[in-house]
């Protein structure tokens, strides 16, 4: 079946361990699932991911910065999510076009007309079908991400955007539930401050209407 699912949320919001589980949800229902995610997603995706993740860019401009992502999800676009949704698969994409107005949008200050004019040219309209936006507040998520950083999972050289001082955490927290209000047919609020099978249980329910 072709159903397009985007996870949103600030960072150490559980997205990667959601996906997983939802992932084992969907391929027990006998779904083929494919999982992608942004900045990333394919092997172009991956060279513009590096250059946005390494902490020695400090020097890269917000402007760059939206234009690489632009970039990246374009060519993702083309390259990987098209051909997934064809193919009929669920496909689950880390992050997507709200990453996007939360970060360089509403946090970062960059033009909210010019991201939407951008997004609109390279996804030529795609949308998701459903958005899951996991929230909880900044310093559990920043907590959780440093713990798994500290646990190897991350390299240091990725964390350009977990070094954003903590009020750029906030905003971006502050501007997805902005943005999940202003279109809350697609964008559903999940409490990621409850324990992950919880959380588990609670996107089951919102996938399930889609399997139908
Ligand atoms: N509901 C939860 N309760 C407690 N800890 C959690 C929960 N969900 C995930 N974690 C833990 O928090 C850490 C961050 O989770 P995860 O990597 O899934 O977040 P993320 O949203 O993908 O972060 P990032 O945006 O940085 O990729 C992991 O160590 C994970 O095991
Ligand atoms: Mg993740």
């Amino acid at each position: 079946m072709r159903l397009f699912i985007t996870f949103e949320g600030i960072e150490g919001s559980g997205k990667t361990t959601q996906i997983q589980l939802l992932r084992g949800y969907l391929e027990r229902k006998g779904c083929r699932c494919r999982i992608t995610r942004e900045p990333g997603g394919c092997r172009i995706g991956d060279k513009i991911r590096d250059i946005l993740m390494d902490t020695n860019n400090e020097n890269l401009t917000p402007l760059s910065e939206l234009y690489l992502i632009m970039a990246n999800r374009g060519q993702h676009v083309v390259e990987v999510i098209e051909p997934a949704l064809k193919n009929q698969n669920v496909l689950i994409c880390d992050r997507f076009h709200d990453a996007t107005v939360a970060y360089q949008g509403f946090a970062r200050g960059m033009a909210l007309d010019l991201i939407e004019r951008l997004n609109q040219t390279v996804t030529k309209g795609l949308n998701p079908d459903l958005t899951i936006l996991l929230d909880c507040p900044v310093e559990v998520g920043l907590e959780r991400a440093r713990g798994r950083m500290e646990a190897g999972n991350l390299s240091w050289k990725e964390g350009r955007f977990e070094g954003e001082q903590e009020d750029f955490h906030q905003r971006v927290r502050d501007a997805y539930l902005t943005i999940a209000k202003a279109e809350s047919r697609r964008i559903k609020v999940v409490d990621g401050l409850k324990g992950e099978h919880t959380v588990e249980r609670e996107i089951r329910h919102l996938v399930n209407p889609f399997l139908k």
